[in-house]
């Protein structure tokens, strides 16, 4: 029986790696039944919206979606697309994997899974100024709210993640030597978990700053790792520099009542409607959506694909250091299936 999956194709290059993903799952023989969908500018243009109601409720009734990069209107009155979509479906999990494919670069042997809060700390937006005599801002405050069932529902995912995908270890990372109260709780509430996981896998812990340096000299030795939500935002782009940047890196936004899937880059207005976009972040989303949905064979498959295409260099894109256009390194792609 086939899958129902929303499908929002985005802005800029997003329609067009957004069908060369379609084109490869399809090939591969997945049975999805797309739903399409717009938001961002194409919402706009459409209903007037962003985010129309007409693509909450599509996700409502999939709970799946993959999502090409939006364009975020800047302007009065409209609704953050990012903030509407982590609020309904409460995404609370923002799973960003990172390993080598690009051979030569400078680490050969990655392959990194880091694990975001999603929905808490310094990004809850509860921010104001304060008025010192006639100075209205004389001071800012930015309030960091981390709960325990916050905290403890993300390391369990983190440590059911890595059950799942056969890793060995969970490092968190934190600031509770500064930080004691958020952090802190972050970090007693993730060690607590960690206990119904002793003996099955590994568990570690880093202060942040520590982390940011152990990346760039011995990313080797991490595996899964899960933090809060700044430090996961930050971390997180660090990694995917790491293997190459953010032309290869998917991400996927789980929760309780829908699961989304993207391309962690914009909509790339620099080289949009040239042809030359390369597909390879939202093919991988899309293997990412596979493998939630119990597809990991075909995923597997498609990553095999696609590693192979972009390791004999023959047939990619510019941004991989070739010449090839969207539509040719995507039959590459499906030739090699
Ligand atoms: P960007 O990621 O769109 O572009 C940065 C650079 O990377 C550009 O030189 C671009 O050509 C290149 N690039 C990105 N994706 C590529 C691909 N698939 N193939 C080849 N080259 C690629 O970031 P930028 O320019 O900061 O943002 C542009 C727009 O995208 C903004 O409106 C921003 O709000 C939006 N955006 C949306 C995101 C989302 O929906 N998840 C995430 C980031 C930005």
């Amino acid at each position: 029986m086939s899958t129902q999956v929303t499908l929002i194709p985005g802005d800029g290059i997003g329609p067009s790696i957004a069908n060369a993903t379609v084109k490869i799952l399809a090939a591969a023989g997945a049975e999805i039944e797309w739903d399409r969908q717009v938001a961002g500018m194409a919402g706009v243009a459409r209903f007037g919206d962003p985010i129309p109601d007409a693509t909450l409720d599509s996700i409502k009734r999939t709970k799946l979606a993959l999502k090409g990069p939006l364009e975020t209107p800047v302007g009065e009155g409209y609704r953050s697309i990012n903030v509407a979509l982590r609020k309904t479906f409460d995404l609370y999990a923002n799973v960003r994997p990172a390993y080598s494919i690009i051979p030569g670069g400078r680490y050969h042997d990655l392959d990194i899974v880091l694990i975001r809060e999603n929905t808490e700390g310094l990004y809850v937006g509860v921010e104001h100024y304060i008025r010192v005599g006639d100075d209205p801002r004389a001071a800012a405050e930015s309030i960091a709210i981390i709960t325990r069932g916050g905290s403890e529902r993300i390391v369990r995912y983190a440590f059911d993640y890595a059950v799942k995908h056969h890793r060995k270890k969970v490092t968190l990372v934190h600031k509770a030597n500064i930080l004691k109260f958020s952090q802190g709780l972050f970090l007693d509430t993730g060690r607590m978990v960690a206990r119904d996981y002793a003996g099955q896998i590994e568990f570690e812990e880093r202060i942040v700053d520590a982390m940011a340096m152990n990346l760039v000299l011995h990313p080797e030795r991490f595996d899964v790792i899960v933090t809060t939500n700044l430090f996961g935002d930050i971390l997180s782009d660090q990694i995917s520099g790491l293997v190459g940047g953010l032309g290869l890196a998917p991400g996927a936004n789980i929760g309780i009542n829908g699961a989304i899937f993207e391309a962690v880059h914009g909509t790339a207005p620099d080289i949009a409607g040239k042809g030359v976009a390369n597909p390879g972040a939202v093919v991988l989303a899309a293997c990412m959506l596979l493998d939630h949905i119990g597809d990991e064979a075909r995923a597997q498959r498609i990553r095999t694909a696609l590693e192979t295409t972009i390791r004999e260099g023959k047939t990619v894109t510019r941004d991989l250091g070739g010449s090839a256009s969207t539509d040719q390194f995507t039959d590459a792609i499906i030739a090699k299936l």
